[in-house]
């Protein structure tokens, strides 16, 4: 799948996102096997965030991040989650109730720390040094600037916050790589046509980490941007990355 503009992209990645909104969880759980609610928990772990920190996750689509931040930490002073796809803000938003189902030993707060932003990752609405942690999932294949995207995540991080980003790199040139390439080609179109009835979303999944940057570029861009320590994991078998840069 290619794109003639960085406009193109952008207007089909958000139209994309909001026509499978409704199915994009049950879809996530399939494909993934159920594993990607442990990267999102792996992700808040190593954010290291204060006890009444802040967090941003940008492109937060239904909320994942975002609801894994306060399960771990509920006494966090303010979690945003901002989307510029308006019906998977709405998806999120109207999971809230049930996925904020808190750890019976926090005693339960009026009120959540929990906001929604519509909201461009290129252009993001919030002050400099704003955030103690700033997450994305799934985020950077779709953005049409690598660079701008990770300028803004510094931007709005605290000097000395964490900086993460959970998502799947370009697939390697090993036999597990050729066949992860075959089931993300071949298995997930075709699953993702019959859940979601929208085959081309998840035919451009495949197709925009093919163009996306392999692990090791992800760092040297992240460092470029003026981001230091940086490190990742490698989980599933080297199919998925979750990268780490201090401000
Ligand atoms: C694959 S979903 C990931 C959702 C969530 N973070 C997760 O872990 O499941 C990608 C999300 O990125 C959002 N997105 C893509 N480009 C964006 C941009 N430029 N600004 C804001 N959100 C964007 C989409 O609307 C979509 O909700």
């Amino acid at each position: 799948m290619t794109f003639n503009s960085p406009t193109e992209k952008h207007h089909y990645v958000n139209t994309m996102f909001a026509r499978i909104a409704h199915r994009y969880d049950t879809m996530n759980r399939i494909m993934t096997g159920g594993q990607d609610r442990r990267w999102r928990k792996l992700l808040i772990q190593q954010a290291q965030l204060p006890p009444q920190g802040k967090l941003l996750d940008i492109a937060t689509g239904t909320g994942d991040i975002a609801f894994e931040a306060l399960r771990q930490h509920p006494h966090l002073e303010q979690v945003v989650g901002a989307d510029f796809t308006l019906p998977m803000l709405r998806e999120a938003k109207r999971r809230g109730g049930e996925a904020m189902r808190l750890p019976v030993s926090s005693p339960p707060r009026v009120t959540l720390p929990l906001s929604w932003s519509g909201a461009d990752t290129l252009h993001l609405p919030f002050a400099d040094n704003t955030f103690d942690a700033v997450a994305s999932g799934f985020l950077m294949r779709n953005v049409t600037s690598v660079p701008l995207a990770l300028a803004e995540q510094r931007r709005v991080c605290k000097p000395g916050g964490r900086v993460l980003i959970l998502e799947i790199p370009r697939p390697a040139d090993t036999w597990f790589g050729r066949l992860f390439r075959l089931y993300f080609h071949r298995v997930v179109p075709f699953i993702g046509g019959l859940i979601s009835g929208q085959r081309d979303a998840y035919a451009y999944l495949p197709a925009s980490a093919e163009v996306f940057l392999r692990p090791n570029e992800l760092k040297a861009e992240m460092e470029k941007t003026g981001l230091r320590e940086v490190s990742y994991t490698m989980l599933m078998f080297g199919t998925v990355a979750l990268h780490v840069g201090v401000k």
